[in-house]
């Protein structure tokens, strides 16, 4: 049985309330200023290919003077400062962003291609939300339970990935910034723009010089920034190769060093699941943000007797998905950030259909220009091929099954990764035992991608180690003391 379809009519938001720039400088000790020995890159629109600006890069020599710059705001201003004054500047920053919600919403659409409906219900908010969350830690470390004086370790890098610029910039910030350490970031090449809007925002919000400064750039600056002696800290947030590069750069340094790298997710429906929700969760799993999420539902688990229900179900809710204009306030499924990381799900995708697995999508029209995938579907998936194995970070389930909760664990488990998971059952029992025997940072019960700034993040195995957010979160920034 097919519902009857209505059709949408447009219902694009306005790109009015976004102010581009043509070029923007990088933003080091409180000010825009131009490459000394960097030099330029353009960010386009990935959903049709339109350049929205040009972009300083910071050579070896900016990334120098941003580390400095962050050395002494960090020593004379930001961690002699006491918490409840640090607090003042962060609630400021969560209630400019707030306020600027509308504008950063539509920017992180422009650049990073995601549906806008994602960026203004989940990125920005969340983004606030992680201000608001650690400008309340700031004046009660003593309590945090890492001693009585935890200190900062001093100057931190950062870098991150494309997939939630702004919300990984906040993830990285604010922890930071609460334990008074002072921060250099690098944003991802392809999608700088929100960090420099939150530069901004920064500077609306009367922060310091130099207790942020932000430094866009390709992997080259990247690699610039992390191997920079003056740091005491280096967080990255990508792919699991850069992620052990770093590793090893960093051995021996006494730098301190969180990762949070890939993953790939187990997914566990138990045939007493509640079908309709568990199908909701299942989409949101893996087709959020085009499936570009480290810890996204790529391996979905289904109990046998229940399989072929919940691919019939799977395959009438992609159908009605759609696919489209990023801006459009209706659209499900945005664009694929860039052509390479396109080019790398066509790949796996390919190889899928190679190793023998049954590839399904939606009849849907991909748009002329732009980077895009259809959401698609892969039954017949074993654990050996190479969809089940590899991090694809795209909008591709691969559909598995299990009889037994061991077996269910077994499968789950046999992966390098160990980010997230989730488990769909009507048993509270079944949750627990399920939880405690599944390797990843995270589970979910009956839900699948929901965060909170409350509850920390990471992962085991190749998926990195380090918590972000939470009381755990401000671990990672903290030199603990218990002498008195
Ligand atoms: P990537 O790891 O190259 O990029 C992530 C960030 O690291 C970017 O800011 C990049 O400029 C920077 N970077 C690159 N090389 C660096 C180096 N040598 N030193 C320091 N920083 C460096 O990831 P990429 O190429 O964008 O994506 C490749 C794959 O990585 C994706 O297909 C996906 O599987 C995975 N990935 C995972 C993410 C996660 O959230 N865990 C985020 C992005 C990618
Ligand atoms: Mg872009």
């Amino acid at each position: 049985m097919t519902s009857p379809r209505f059709p949408y009519a447009p219902a694009p938001e306005s790109r009015a309330v976004v102010n581009l720039r043509a070029s923007y400088g990088l933003f080091i000790d409180g000010e825009f200023v131009s490459p000394a020995d960097g030099g330029h890159f353009k960010t386009e629109n990935p959903s049709s290919q339109e350049v929205l600006a040009e972009v300083s890069s910071a050579g070896p020599a900016d990334v120098d003077r941003a580390v400095r710059a962050a050395r002494r705001a960090q020593e004379e201003v930001w961690g002699p400062m006491p918490g409840r004054e640090r607090a003042k500047y962060l609630f400021r920053v969560a209630r400019i962003i707030q306020e600027r919600s509308r504008e950063l919403a539509v920017l992180e659409t422009l650049d990073n291609g995601k549906p806008i409906k994602e960026s203004r219900d989940v990125d920005v908010p969340l983004a606030a939300a992680h201000f608001f969350y650690y400008a309340g830690w700031a004046d009660k470390l003593a309590y945090a339970g890492f001693g009585p004086h935890p200190r900062p370790l001093g100057v931190a890098g950062q870098v991150i990935p494309w997939n939630f610029p702004l919300l990984m910039a906040a993830w990285k910030l604010a922890p930071a910034l609460a334990t008074g350490n002072t921060c250099v970031l690098k944003p991802a090449e392809t999608t700088p723009l929100s960090a420099l809007l939150l530069a901004e925002i920064l500077q609306q919000a009367d922060l310091p010089p130099g207790v942020v400064n932000i430094v866009p750039g390709a992997g080259d600056t990247g690699a610039a920034l992390v191997a920079h002696p003056g740091l005491d800290k280096v967080a990255f947030t990508g792919s699991t190769e850069v992620g052990k590069q770093i590793q090893r750069d960093l051995a021996g340094t006494g730098r301190r060093l969180t990762l949070e790298l890939g993953g790939k997710a187990a997914n566990i429906v138990f045939e007493d699941a509640p079908l309709s929700q568990a199908v909701e969760g299942i989409v949101n799993g893996i087709f959020f943000n085009q499936g570009q999420v480290c810890c996204a539902g790529s391996r979905l688990l289904v109990q046998e007797p229940i399989v072929e229900g919940v691919v019939e179900a799977l395959k009438r809710r992609l159908d009605t998905l759609r696919l489209g204009d990023p801006l459009d306030k209706n659209t499900d499924i945005g664009a694929i950030n860039s052509s390479a990381q396109l080019d790398k799900i066509r790949r796996l995708a390919a190889s899928g259909e190679d190793e023998g697995a049954q590839r399904w999508s939606p009849a849907c029209t991909l748009p002329d220009r732009g980077y895009w995938f259809p959401p698609t579907l892969f039954t017949g998936v074993v654990p050996a091929q190479r969809i089940a194995r590899e991090e694809i970070f795209g909008p591709v389930l691969s559909v598995l099954t299990f009889r037994t909760p061991e077996e269910a664990v077994e499968k789950a488990n046999n992966t390098p990764y160990g980010l997230s998971a989730g488990v769909w059952t009507e048993k509270g029992s079944r949750i627990l035992h399920m939880a405690a025997r599944l390797r990843a940072g995270v589970v979910w019960a009956n839900t699948f991608n929901r965060f909170d700034p409350a509850s920390p993040f990471g992962g085991y195995g190749e998926s990195g180690f380090g918590r972000e957010g939470g009381r755990h979160g401000l671990e990672a920034y903290l030199e603990g003391s218990f002498d008195a």
